[in-house]
């Protein structure tokens, strides 16, 4: 059985990976930056590293042959390294990209993702690319303001997305790293629906037993707070400029979570009943 690496394993998408490889029997490995007694689950090592210090992953790839990654960065500046480190010990990796990763576009024209996919593609890894649309728990963002008023405000209500499931997007990770056949696969990842951003608030309304509101802000005040967040104006002129499409053209939904995992994927409002804590005050 394959030696298992899990980066980002404390996060939304990685503790799922975790526990799907670890029931799959799996020797499963979770990267942390500092290693906590309990956040990981039984039977599940974790190993220090950084990957902004790529030279703490030798030790922590040894005896690996496949890896889950993600890139929690908003540029690719230290992936090269990473990347090599990887091909240097493992054999299959299977990284978190997004759907916005289009191939007739140069690396350069795609973004952090695009880059990481190419560096990743031009060594001697076996790759799965899950490229995901937007993950369901963005949503969180709005979960201090429906907790301490019953409100959100944002722009674009209108807008259209086919969100997806933290879970499903493990599921395929799983499947991609537990199984044989995914090597070369660019999977397209997305919910089963497209849902507008004013239906979503809506969604989670009922999920928590209490109405909540959609207020439109203007992309001016959005482009504020998300500068705050992020730092990276191109990357939030380019999240605005994207999300302002997707109210006359919503977001495409693909079937490929069904295909890879034989369930459908699982819809917002399912999403939202299972988080209904994390809106609901205190
Ligand atoms: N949001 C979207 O709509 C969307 C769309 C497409 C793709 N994605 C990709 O999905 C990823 C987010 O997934 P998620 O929501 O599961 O993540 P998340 O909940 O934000 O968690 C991030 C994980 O990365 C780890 N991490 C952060 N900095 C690290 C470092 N320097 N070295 C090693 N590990 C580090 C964190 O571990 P600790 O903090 O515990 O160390 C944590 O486990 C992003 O990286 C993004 O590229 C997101």
């Amino acid at each position: 059985m394959s030696g298992f690496l899990v980066i980002g394993a404390t996060g939304n998408v990685g503790r799922h990976v975790v526990a799907r490889l670890r029931d799959g029997g799996g020797d499963v490995r979770a990267l942390a930056r500092r290693p906590a007694a309990g956040a990981l689950p039984d039977g599940v090592h974790a190993v220090q590293g950084d990957l902004a210090d790529p030279r703490t992953l030798d030790a922590a790839l040894d005896g690996v042959t496949k890896v889950f990654l993600l890139w929690p960065f908003l540029s690719a500046e230290a992936a090269p390294a990473v990347v090599d480190a990887l091909a240097r010990n493992a054999r299959h990796v299977v990284y978190l990209s997004a759907m916005s990763v289009r191939d007739d576009l140069k690396p350069e024209e795609n973004g952090f993702w695009g880059e990481i996919e190419h560096l990743i593609e031009r060594s001697a890894l076996d790759w799965t690319f899950l490229r995901v649309g937007g993950l369901a728990a963005n949503t969180l963002g709005w979960a201090d303001q429906i907790r301490t008023e019953g409100v959100v405000r944002w722009p674009y209500g209108a807008a259209a997305r086919s969100l997806i499931h933290e879970r499903d997007v493990a599921a395929v990770a799983a499947r991609a790293l537990l199984d044989d056949g995914h090597a070369g696969a660019k999977y397209v990842l997305t919910g089963p629906e497209a849902v507008t951003q004013a239906d979503q608030v809506r969604l989670i309304g009922e999920a928590i037993g209490r109405p909540v509101r959609w207020e439109e802000l203007p992309p001016e005040r959005a482009r504020e707070q998300l500068l705050a967040s992020w730092g990276d104006a191109a990357f939030v002129d380019g999240a605005l400029g994207y999300w302002a499409t997707l109210a006359d053209r919503p977001e495409p939904v693909t079937h490929t979570v069904e295909q890879v995992t034989g369930v459908p994927a699982r819809t917002f409002g399912e999403w939202a009943r299972e988080h209904a804590r994390d809106f609901s005050p205190a």
